[in-house]
C-alpha cells in the first residue's frame, strides 16, 4: 500500500506512522526524521534544511523532492510506504503523484490526522524524543518511567530546538498556508481520509487501521 499521512505539526503523524507501517509491514518514510538525521551529522543536506527547521519554515520544494526521490527508489519501498511529513505542498505532491505515474503506480490514500491548535499546542510543548531509538514520548501522555530516560533502549530523551513556543506558532501559520491546501488536492482525487486523532494514542490507531481496511 502506498500511503501519504497528514495533518498539523504535533498531530501525532510520527507516533501513528510506526504502529500503522509497522501493521502493513511497508517502511516508514518521514522527511522531517530525515532531515533532523542529516543535522546531527552535520551533512550539507542537514546544514541547509536547519535554517529552515530552526525557524519554524519548511525546507524549499527542490530539495526536499530530490530527497524524496531518491528514497523512493530504494528497493524497500518499491511495494509499498508510509510517507510521513511529505507532501506538505502543492508543488510536491504534484511531484510525488508524477514520481510515481514515471513509476506505473499511485498513492493509494492520504490519510489526515485530525486534531485543533490547543491539543497540538500541548502535545508539541510536552514532546521528549529519544536520542538513541527515535521513539516519541510525552511528558504528561505518555511518560517514560524514569524522567529522560527511555523505557525501550535506556537512551537519553531530548525536546526537539522547533518545539519553542514561537517557533510552534510559526510551523502552525506555515501549516495554515502551505500544508492545509491538500485537503483540496487530494479530496479531488478522492483520496482523502480524515480521522479524528483525539483520545489515547490506541484509539488513534485503531481509527487509523479501520480507516485503511474499508478504503484498502
Ligand atoms: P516534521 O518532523 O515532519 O514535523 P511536523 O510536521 O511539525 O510534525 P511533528 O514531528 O512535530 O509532529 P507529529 O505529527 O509527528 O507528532 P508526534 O507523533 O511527534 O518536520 C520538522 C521540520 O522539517 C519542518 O518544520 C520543516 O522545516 C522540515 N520538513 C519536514 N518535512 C518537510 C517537507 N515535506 N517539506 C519541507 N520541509 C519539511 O506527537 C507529538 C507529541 O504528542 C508527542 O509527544 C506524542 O507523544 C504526543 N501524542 C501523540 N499522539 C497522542 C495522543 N493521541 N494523545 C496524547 N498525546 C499524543
Ligand atoms: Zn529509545
Amino acid at each position: 500500500m502506498r500511503l501519504v499521512l497528514v495533518g498539523p505539526p504535533g498531530a501525532g503523524k510520527g507516533t501513528q506512522a510506526e504502529f500503522i507501517a509497522s501493521t502493513l509491514s511497508v517502511p516508514k518514510i518521514s522527511t522531517g526524521d530525515i532531515f533532523r538525521a542529516n543535522v546531527s551529522q552535520g551533512t550539507p543536506l542537514g546544514l541547509e534544511a536547519k535554517r529552515y527547521m530552526d525557524s519554524g519554515g519548511l525546507v524549499p520544494d527542490e530539495v526536499t523532492i530530490n530527497m524524496v526521490r531518491d528514497r523512493l527508489a530504494e528497493p524497500d519501498a518499491a511495494d509499498g510506504f508510509l510517507l510521513d511529513g511529505f507532501p506538505r505542498t502543492v508543488p510536491q505532491a504534484t511531484a510525488l503523484d508524477k514520481m510515481l505515474a514515471d513509476a506505473g503506480t499511485a498513492l493509494d490514500l492520504v490519510l489526515e490526522l485530525v486534531v485543533d491548535n490547543d491539543e497540538v499546542i500541548r502535545r508539541l510543548s510536552g514532546r521528549r524524543t529519544c536520542h538513541n531509538c527515535g521513539k516519541i514520548w510525552h511528558v504528561e501522555f505518555d511518560p517514560p518511567t524514569k524522567e529522560g530516560v527511555c523505557d525501550r533502549c535506556n537512551g537519553s530523551l531530548y525536546q526537539r530546538d522547533d518545539d519553542k513556543p514561537e517557533t510552534i506558532a510559526e510551523r502552525l501559520r506555515v501549516y495554515e498556508r502551505d500544508t492545509a491546501p491538500l485537503a483540496d488536492y487530494y479530496g479531488a482525487q478522492n483520496k482523502l481520509v480524515g480521522i479524528d486523532a483525539t483520545g489515547p494514542v490506541e484509539d488513534v490507531t485503531a481509527r487509523a487501521i479501520d480507516a485503511l481496511r474499508s478504503y484498502g
